[in-house]
């Protein structure tokens, strides 16, 4: 399983130390975490952040990157520079960036490409809007986002990738998905990618986020499709964000 900490535009030289040298010691008793763990700073902090991580076993992410290579893009941040920082995993297609920053799905295809063209790990986000869930459209909305991914980037290429089902009502709004209606979609995206290659979708892992805490990590991680969690809030608590890591299986 796998616990990433998505720390969105939070943080500073001061509070990343102090949040990521309570998150190792955390780790350094007696049951350390058999599972993975990440943390996904911003950019800026990519470096210090990687050189706390460094002796410990928590891996380093990035929230967003480019879907090009090198060149004129002011602002823009490669897969290969991510590589050269150590980065191991990237998340792609966040609701956030797709509702803020207008990325479609087609974008968020080339990014998924982009980072798996480098060895990186992809964690690609999907996930249903509130009137999308109520309109009773929430497969048909996941089931376009995968597709356009699959499409552009082959199934082959979802070997090593991580997905996030992030539902977007759930998203810091502390209304969280029941473990019910998590596993529900978690099983229908297992299901899409079995139509292209059954041992890809039955070793992938599906990640839930959405105001996961340490009160219903457990629960959530109980389920038979729940392979972890992507976590905003919670992850910039160190109890918090240990106990839910600790909730894996
Ligand atoms: P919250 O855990 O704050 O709801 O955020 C979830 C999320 O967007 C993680 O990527």
């Amino acid at each position: 399983m796998l616990v990433a900490a998505n720390w969105k535009m939070n943080g500073s030289k001061v509070a990343n130390e102090t949040l990521i040298k309570g998150v190792i010691a955390g780790f350094s008793d007696a049951e350390s975490v058999n599972n993975d763990v990440a943390i996904c700073p911003p950019f800026v902090y990519i470096d210090s952040v990687g050189q706390l991580l460094a002796d410990s076993e928590v891996r380093l992410g990035a929230q967003n990157v480019s879907h090009l290579e090198i060149g004129a893009y002011t602002g823009e941040v490669s897969p290969s520079m991510l590589k050269d920082m150590a980065c191991r995993y990237v998340i792609v297609g966040h609701s956030e960036r797709r509702s803020l920053y207008a990325e479609g799905d087609q974008l968020v295809a080339q990014k998924f490409v982009s980072v798996t063209k480098q060895d990186l790990i992809p964690i690609l986000c999907v996930g249903e809007l509130l009137e999308e869930r109520e309109a009773c459209d929430t497969n048909d909305v996941i089931a376009r986002q995968l597709d356009a991914v699959i499409d552009l980037a082959g199934i082959e290429n979802f070997k090593n990738a991580i997905i996030a089902y992030e539902p977007v009502w759930a998203i810091g709004t502390g209304k969280t998905a029941t473990p019910k209606q998590a596993q529900e979609v978690h099983e229908f995206i297992r299901l899409r990618l079995a139509r292209h290659d059954v041992a890809i979708a039955n070793d992938i892992r599906i990640l839930y986020g959405g105001s996961v805490n340490a009160n219903n990590a457990q629960d959530l991680f109980s389920m038979a499709d729940i392979d972890g969690g992507l976590i905003g809030g919670a992850s910039l608590i160190v109890d918090d964000f240990l106990s839910i890591c600790k909730a894996m299986r």
